[in-house]
């Protein structure tokens, strides 16, 4: 098991647009890399971490909303297929940390997508977990909650992150 390290906004490596995993990419290091992604998003500690997170420009994420830690799910190459009412949710994410925010998105949604084998699911969500699978869809298209704020708000984030950083450095 490894820690993997997370990229933090503004670092443009957040906004690449992620491509479909091919069949192919399910090996043994694939596996790895998923475990490891839990453990980091455990260890941060956090609810949901996109491959965009951590410098891999794939379409996965990992997700697990539990308090106990044993409600795992991966979703590769999600998709949403129906989407039902709205909720506000205060937002927060491992690549923008300390700032919370809130976000309106859809209530309920159907998602489809392929487990950490390859094989295909459906699965409905409502609540904090269709918040977060949202929230790490975005990731994949290299979106950030902060998009949804207004410029003068995200820029107040960006030198807000620039000065906690300055003084972890110092
Ligand atoms: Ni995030």
């Amino acid at each position: 098991m490894a820690l993997l390290d997370i990229l933090e906004f503004p670092d443009p490596r957040l906004r690449t647009v992620a491509v479909e995993v091919a069949p192919e990419d399910f090996t043994p290091a694939f596996q790895t890399l998923l475990d490891n992604m839990f453990e980091t998003m455990y260890a941060a500690p956090g609810i949901g971490l996109a491959a965009s997170q951590v410098d891999v420009h794939k379409r996965f994420m990992v997700i697990d909303v539990s308090e106990g830690h044993d409600d795992r799910h991966v979703f590769i190459n999600p998709r949403i297929i129906s989407r039902e009412g709205t909720q506000v949710c205060q937002e927060g994410c491992l690549s923008v940390p300390g700032i919370s925010a809130d976000v309106t998105r859809a209530e309920k949604i159907r998602v489809a997508a392929l487990d950490r084998h390859g094989r295909p699911f459906e699965l409905d969500a409502d609540g904090l977990f269709a918040v977060c699978i949202q929230h790490e869809m975005d990731h994949l298209d290299g979106k950030l909650f902060v998009d949804y704020l207004s410029p003068l708000k995200r820029d107040m984030v960006k030198r807000k992150l620039a000065k906690s950083r300055r003084a972890v450095a110092a």
